[in-house]
């Protein structure tokens, strides 16, 4: 199962992977952080059942992560992949998961993650700092924001006159390849 909270573009890419058999894997359900989003369209194209839950709908944190759970556990997942999900998950989400959920980074981690680091803040730091070279990230969720072990890297150059957007496209670009490989050889090693 996926869970996302943007244009899907990730979640696209591993529709397509098990649609030409590069990942052997069956989608059981696409959970939106709040109503709208590309991602739910994709899923509805594709008769993925789909379920928004956004945390501004509780009263609690507590109330979200119990909803949150209760709608994955039902979704019974061997594999849950964040692709573009920008909602901390909650603790007890993560506890019931141990080893079980992976996010996709758009840097090369430990470099540019963590707090502030999403979206073209990644690489407008990148480009500012005049690194040569970025890439993007898988990793095992843990409770530290971005620092579980990372499972998987795909790197791309950063060129002398690259603007954030531009570079944002061709990290993306390598993300559509790494994330259905790696949901493939997780889910058969
Ligand atoms: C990607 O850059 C991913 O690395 C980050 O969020 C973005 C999601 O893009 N976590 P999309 O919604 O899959 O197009």
């Amino acid at each position: 199962m996926v869970l996302a909270s943007g244009s899907g573009s990730n979640f696209q890419a591993i529709i397509d992977a098990t649609r030409s058999g590069k990942l052997q894997a069956h989608i059981t359900g696409l959970i939106a952080s709040r109503d709208g989003i590309g991602a739910l369209k994709k899923a509805e194209a594709n008769q993925i059942p789909q379920f928004v839950l956004s945390p501004k709908s509780y009263t609690s944190e507590t109330e979200f992560a119990h909803a949150l759970l209760t709608c994955i556990d039902a979704l019974k997942p061997d594999l849950i992949v964040l692709a573009g999900y920008l909602i901390k998950l909650p603790a007890t989400v993560i506890q019931a998961y141990p080893g079980k959920i992976i996010n996709i980074h758009p840097s090369l981690l430990p470099h540019y993650g963590g707090k502030g680091f999403y979206g073209m803040n990644v690489h407008k730091a990148v480009i500012a700092d005049k690194n040569s070279t970025s890439g993007c990230s898988i990793h095992i969720v843990t409770e530290e924001f971005d620092e579980g072990p990372v499972v998987a890297q795909a790197t791309v150059p950063v060129l002398e006159d690259d603007t954030p957007e531009a570079l944002a496209a061709r990290v993306l670009e390598k993300e559509h390849i790494l994330l259905p490989a790696t949901i493939q050889r997780l889910l058969h090693p």
